[in-house]
């Protein structure tokens, strides 16, 4: 080989050596990016993990905080309002009645018939989603609204003569926003949650004006009973199994309520009930303890909400948030790496992958992934994203679920616990009792909203968490029962039992 040979070799040897060290080297780097997007998840699973032992401690800490909540006006971040319902309808209601539900993302209009011994004879169902500039305008303009839905409803459902049977009887309202209720038909709105704000609404009464907007439309129909979700959902648990003692919803936003005895709401001395029970509103929604495992995408999230720090329990949990949260760690994902391809300004969009999105792509069943690929793509302007980064994505979607769903678990337990029924002493004096006393009794846990009643994973994350906690001993006890519109019919149910009755069962002195 001559010098000009020798030179050639020479240099192609090292413009290979180049070229591999250049790809080599990019190849590190893209392995180091993976990297960082997979430690971004996994310090977000470990920060989100919710172990059995963390569970108990919310469980206790849960009733601790309604027996709290229960002894003192403001004693705890848990409202534990009174409902005024003093006993739950019983299967004897008949008659025709209409309900409204207003509280999340749509708003219901329901006409029952009910023909005693447990019977729903006919049921009609309208839902319409309430126009996004209704929910920050002024109270007028929203109960017109509500009130003309109702109008043509009736006109649309009823011929003349159930029209009358309706007239001057009794409405169910379900009103799902925490309510200082001052007798079974009225109440103040306390503050809004869940995207609402109109302010003209706080601390009015919530029935006036409603029945004012009524009139204004020419209705004769008066509102028998104003409910809280949980607490219409409590209804019609109770209508069809009488061991029903707690109702849970997990919606867009999520609360519970329980039959509570009257004596045990220390706060309010002179409540005397004819059954001498009552049914409390927990407004679980703001619950707080340093054992909920907050992450840095939970601070964010309260941060940017409207109503920061209030409802940190429902932002980890109901339906209005989760999608949210799983954006923000995408966003993360995104900003350590490149796997997202350039960053999506959508990405950066609040509210922009919504909860049911984020439940399809984390129950999308395809070998691909293919579901995953759409919405990332037409939602969140993401594209050509390889598929072991559509599996983080779906890992991402279910640590939010499991935590959500593992969460609301525990809250459930804690109502068994704070009223005996978790096979445990309960509590006494706010102090958490650890011994196992007592013979258990069935115990039926209510249970509404999309996020337990639709989406599948979750469900089956917070039964088996709550058999978890319970341990196999006692969870053959607890029944947790799905309730398809439970609020609306259990509206209507309470204002059936409410206006067959002639005297007040509820006096506070
Ligand atoms: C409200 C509750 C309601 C729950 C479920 C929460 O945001 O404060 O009153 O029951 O959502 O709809």
């Amino acid at each position: 080989m001559g010098k000009l040979g020798l030179g050639l070799a020479v240099g192609c040897a090292v413009a290979s050596c180049a070229i591999a060290a250049v790809m080599v080297g990019r190849r590190v780097r893209s392995r180091r990016r993976w990297w960082r997007v997979v430690r971004a998840v996994d310090e977000f699973e470990e920060a989100a993990l919710t172990p059995v032992g963390r569970l108990k401690q919310v469980v206790d800490a849960m009733a601790v905080e309604m027996h709290a909540g229960l002894a003192s006006e403001g004693g705890s971040k848990l409202k534990m309002l009174l409902t005024f319902v003093d006993s739950l309808p019983d299967g004897s209601e008949s008659g025709i009645y209409y309900a409204l539900h207003v509280g999340g993302t749509y708003f219901r209009i329901l006409r029952i018939q009910l023909g005693g011994q447990k019977s729903i004879l006919g049921h009609d169902v309208e839902r319409k989603p309430i126009p996004q500039h209704l929910m920050t305008r002024t109270s007028e303009e929203f109960f017109d609204f509500i009130a003309l839905s109702l109008k043509e409803f009736v006109e649309r459902t009823g011929n003349n003569s159930q029209y009358s049977q309706v007239r001057g009887k009794g409405l169910g309202f379900t009103f799902s926003f925490p309510v200082k209720q001052t007798s079974l038909s009225s109440g103040t709105l306390i503050k809004w949650t869940k995207g609402f704000s109109i302010d003209d609404m706080v601390e009015k009464d919530v029935v006036e004006c409603l029945q004012r907007a009524l009139s204004r439309r020419g209705l004769d129909i008066n509102v028998a009973a104003l409910v809280n979700d949980s607490v219409g959902t409590l209804a019609v648990g109770h209508f069809y199994d009488k061991d029903t003692v707690a109702a849970v919803v997990i919606g867009t936003g999520t609360n519970a309520c329980y039959l509570e005895r009257a004596d045990a709401v220390i706060k309010c001395q002179g409540l005397l009930t004819t059954s001498g029970g009552m049914v409390i509103n927990m407004e679980w929604g703001n619950f707080w303890s340093s054992h909920l495992p907050r992450t840095s995408y939970d601070i964010d999230l309260d941060a940017d909400s409207h109503n920061s720090n209030d409802q940190g329990f429902e932002k980890m949990i109901s339906g209005l948030y989760l999608g949210d949260i799983v954006r923000r760690v995408i966003c993360k994902m995104s900003l350590v790496s490149d796997i997202f391809g350039p960053f999506s300004s959508k990405l950066a969009t609040q509210f922009a992958l919504s909860t049911p999105l984020m439940a399809a792509m984390h129950e999308d069943d395809t070998p691909d992934l293919s579901e995953v690929a759409k919405i990332l793509e037409e939602t969140l302007d993401i594209h050509d994203v390889p598929l072991k980064a559509r599996k983080l994505v779906v890992k991402v979607c279910d640590v939010v679920t499991r935590r959500a769903a593992r969460l609301a678990a525990a809250g459930i337990v804690g109502i068994l616990k704070k009223i005996g029924r978790d096979g445990t002493g309960g509590i006494t004096s706010g102090r958490v009792k650890g011994v196992k006393s007592g013979k258990m009794r069935r115990t039926v846990v209510a249970i509404e909203g999309g996020l337990y009643t639709s989406y599948t994973v979750f469900r089956e994350y917070l039964n088996e968490a709550v058999a978890e906690i319970l341990g196999e001993e006692i969870a053959p006890y607890v029944i947790l029962k799905e309730m398809e519109d439970g609020s609306g019919i259990g509206a209507a149910l309470l204002a059936a039992s409410n206006s067959a009755r002639s005297v007040d069962t509820v006096q506070v002195l």
